[in-house]
C-alpha cells in the first residue's frame, strides 16, 4: 500500500498559546492567521478572561470562520474570573501553583485534541509547555515575542552577574558600558539593561524567573521571533548558538498586510485584536490635520503613569510647536480610583485645541496616517515594529523589562528616534519633539529609509517571507525535531 508522505496527508494542526497578555496575544494572533492562510489546521487557545473581552471588542468568532478548521479554545490563567488583572499582574501573580493550574489544563488540552496536534507554538515564556510537549512527544517552538536583543540580554544576565557587572551601583553607575553581552559592548550601558536588573538584590524572585524562563526557552525545538535579519541579524547569529533552529519571521503584522492584500486586494478588512474598546473618533480628527503635523503619544498595554510624569509630559506637548494624539488609559494613571479619569478629562477640556487624548486608539491605522509625523512611546516592542513599517521616528520614553533594551537600539543603533530614558520633564518633552516633528533631523529620513528595508523583507524573495516559507515547510514535513541541534 502506498504511504503518503507527510506533505500530502491532512493539514499540520498547530497550536498556538501565547500568554494571557495584549502585547504577546497581538503577534501570535497574527502568526495564527498566516498559517491559516496557509492551510494549517490552527487552535488558538486564549485564556477565558482575555477570550471574553475579544469577543466583546471585536468580530473574532465570525472573522475566523473564513478559514476551515480555525478554532478558538480556551485555557485558564489561573486566577479567577473576577481578579481585575491590572497593572503588572502577571509578573505578581506568576508563581508555582498557577502555573501547575495551566499546565494540567494544558496537557488535557492537547491529550483530548481531535485531531491530534502535530505542533505547538507557545509563548516562549512558558517554559511549562516544553516540558508538556516534550512529555506528550509533539514538536514545540518557542516564540519569544519581544525583541531578539531583550531576550539575548535576560539570557545573558547570568554571565553578567560572573562578571561582576551587576549590580548596579547607584545612579552615578547607571552610563557604565556592560562588556558582557555578546554583540552589544559598544552601547549597552547600566542604563539599558532591563528595568528589573536596577534591583540591588540581584537574586531577587523576578530577575531569577526571567532568567530561568528565557534559558528554558533554548530547550525548545525551535525559536520564532518577531523580527527580521536586517534589524537585529548580528544577535540572531549569538542566539543561534544557544539553539540552532530559528525564525526571523516579522514584522508580523506587515506580514500578514501582504499576504491578506496579495489574496483580498487592498480594501480588505483585516481583523483588529484588540482587548479595549478602540476609540475610532480620532480617525477624523486626524483627518483634518496637515501632513506629518500630529506626533502620536502612547505607552502600551501596561503601563503606569503617575500624575506629575503626565502633567510633565502634557506641558511637554504643549509647548512645542506640534499637535498631538494621546493615548491615555484610564486604569494607567495612578491615583485614588476615579481621579486618574478627571485628571484626564481635565487635560482634555484645557488642551483641545492642540491635541485630542483618547483611552484606546486603532494604532495601527494611526501610525499610518499621513498626519502623523512622530510617536513618542514606550519602546513596546509591537509598538517599535509597528512604527517601523509605517516608517515613523520614535521618541521613547521605556517604562519597564525589554522596553529599556529597545529604546537604546533605536536611538544608538538604529538611530531612527531619540531616547529620554528615565527622564520626565517638559522641557526635555519638548526639545525632542520638536526635533523629531519640526527641525526633522535625520532621524526622520533614517526612518523612511529603514521602512522600505523593513517592507522588503516580508515581500516575495525577502527574508523573512523566506523564513516563513521554510517554517511551514519544516512543520509540514515533521522536520522540527531532527532541526534542533547544531
Ligand atoms: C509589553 C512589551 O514591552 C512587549 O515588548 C512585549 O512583547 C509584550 O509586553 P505592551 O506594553 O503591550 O507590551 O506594548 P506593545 O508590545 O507595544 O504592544 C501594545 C499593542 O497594543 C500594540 O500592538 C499596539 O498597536 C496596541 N495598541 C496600543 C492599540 O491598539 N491601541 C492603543 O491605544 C495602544
Amino acid at each position: 500500500m502506498e504511504m503518503d508522505s507527510p506533505s500530502q496527508s491532512h493539514p499540520p494542526h498547530v497550536v498556538i498559546f501565547p500568554l494571557p497578555l495584549q502585547g504577546h496575544i497581538n503577534s501570535m494572533i497574527k502568526l495564527a492567521e498566516l498559517l491559516a492562510l496557509a492551510g494549517f489546521k490552527l487552535t488558538f487557545l486564549n485564556s477565558h478572561h482575555n477570550h471574553e473581552r475579544l469577543i466583546k471588542f471585536t468580530n473574532i468568532v465570525a472573522y475566523f470562520k473564513r478559514y476551515p478548521g480555525f478554532e478558538l479554545k480556551t485555557i485558564t490563567d489561573g486566577l479567577p474570573l473576577d481578579h481585575p488583572r491590572s497593572g503588572n499582574w502577571f509578573l505578581e501573580t506568576y508563581e508555582e501553583a498557577i502555573i501547575m493550574k495551566i499546565k494540567q489544563s494544558f496537557r488535557e488540552m492537547l491529550m483530548n485534541s481531535n485531531p491530534p496536534v502535530d505542533c505547538v507554538i507557545a509563548d516562549g515564556f512558558s517554559g511549562f509547555a516544553i516540558d508538556v510537549a516534550n512529555e506528550l512527544g509533539i514538536p514545540i517552538i518557542g516564540f519569544r515575542t519581544s525583541s531578539p536583543r531583550s531576550f539575548w540580554v535576560y539570557y545573558s544576565i547570568t554571565d553578567i552577574i560572573k562578571a561582576g557587572e551587576l549590580p548596579i551601583r547607584g545612579s552615578e553607575d547607571m552610563d557604565r558600558l556592560i562588556t558582557t553581552v555578546p554583540g552589544m559592548e559598544t552601547y549597552l550601558r547600566c542604563r539599558d539593561l532591563p528595568s528589573f536588573c536596577r534591583k540591588s538584590d540581584i537574586e531577587d524572585s523576578t530577575v531569577q524567573l526571567i532568567v530561568k524562563q528565557t534559558r528554558k526557552s533554548t530547550e525548545a525545538d525551535a525559536l520564532i521571533f518577531n523580527t527580521t535579519d536586517e534589524l537585529d541579524g548580528p544577535i540572531l547569529s549569538q542566539i543561534r548558538t544557544k539553539c540552532a533552529n530559528i525564525y526571523p519571521i516579522g514584522p508580523l503584522h506587515a506580514q500578514l498586510n501582504t499576504k491578506l492584500k496579495a489574496k483580498h486586494g487592498e480594501s480588505f478588512d483585516q481583523f483588529s485584536n484588540t482587548l479595549r474598546e478602540e476609540d475610532k473618533s480620532c480617525i477624523p480628527w486626524l483627518d483634518k490635520q496637515p501632513y506629518r503635523s500630529v506626533i502620536y503619544v502612547s505607552f502600551g498595554s501596561s503601563t503606569s503613569t503617575s500624575r506629575d510624569q503626565l502633567v510633565e509630559l502634557w506641558y511637554g506637548l504643549l509647548n512645542s510647536k506640534t499637535k498631538f494624539l494621546f493615548v491615555v488609559r484610564p486604569d494607567s494613571v495612578i491615583g485614588k480610583d476615579g481621579e486618574g479619569e478627571d485628571f484626564v478629562k481635565e487635560l482634555m477640556e484645557k488642551s483641545k485645541d492642540r491635541g485630542y487624548i483618547v483611552d484606546w486608539a486603532p494604532q495601527e491605522v494611526v501610525l499610518n496616517h499621513q498626519a502623523v509625523g512622530g510617536f513618542l512611546t514606550h519602546s513596546g516592542w509591537n509598538s517599535t515594529l509597528e512604527s517601523i513599517v509605517a516608517g515613523v521616528p520614535m521618541v521613547c520614553w521605556p517604562y519597564f523589562a525589554d522596553q529599556q533594551v529597545t529604546s537604546r537600539v533605536v536611538s544608538r543603533v538604529w538611530k531612527i528616534g531619540l531616547d529620554m530614558k528615565d527622564v520626565c520633564d517638559r522641557k526635555i518633552v519638548e526639545n525632542m519633539v520638536n526635533d523629531v516633528m519640526v527641525d526633522r533631523k535625520e532621524y526622520v529620513n533614517s526612518a523612511t529609509d529603514m521602512a522600505k528595508v523593513i517592507n522588503q523583507c516580508v515581500s516575495i524573495g525577502g527574508s523573512s517571507s523566506n523564513n516563513f516559507d521554510r517554517l511551514i515547510e519544516d512543520i509540514r514535513m515533521k522536520r522540527l525535531k531532527t532541526t534542533k541541534r547544531l
